[in-house]
């Protein structure tokens, strides 16, 4: 990687434009429930938090994987979105988050 391109990575923005696109039933078919995979939608990107011991069965305090959680976290969650950083994004979610607040 070059170090323009290393600038434009410091956004953090969901950008990503190299990983898949996955819809909504997509992602609901990765609640932890039907399918090995657990997958948390947030701000635009999905994340495979299979191997977190706090999302077993899908389920983080209430909250349901297997959906787009970006309005939950800003709501409820008592951390901010760096608990994501030691994840993978592994896709992109294919329906915009809605920005109506
Ligand atoms: C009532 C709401 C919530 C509570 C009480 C809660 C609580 C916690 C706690 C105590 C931790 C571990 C300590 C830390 O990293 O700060 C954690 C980690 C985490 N939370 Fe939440 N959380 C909530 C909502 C959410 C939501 C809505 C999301 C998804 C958008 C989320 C995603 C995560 C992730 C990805 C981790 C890291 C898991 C790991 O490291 O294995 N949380 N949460």
């Amino acid at each position: 990687m070059n170090s323009f391109q290393s600038e434009l990575n410091d956004e953090k923005q969901p950008a990503k434009p190299e990983l898949p696109e996955y819809s909504l039933a997509q992602l609901a078919l990765r609640n932890g429930q039907d399918r090995d995979e657990i997958w948390v939608g947030y701000n635009g990107l999905i994340y495979d938090v299979t191997r977190s011991r706090l999302w077993r069965r899908g389920n983080h305090y209430e909250h349901w994987a297997g959906q787009d959680l970006t309005q939950e976290l800003q709501k409820d969650a008592p951390h901010t979105e760096h608990v994501f950083d030691k994840f993978h994004a592994i896709g992109r979610l294919k329906v915009p988050t809605s920005a109506a607040s």
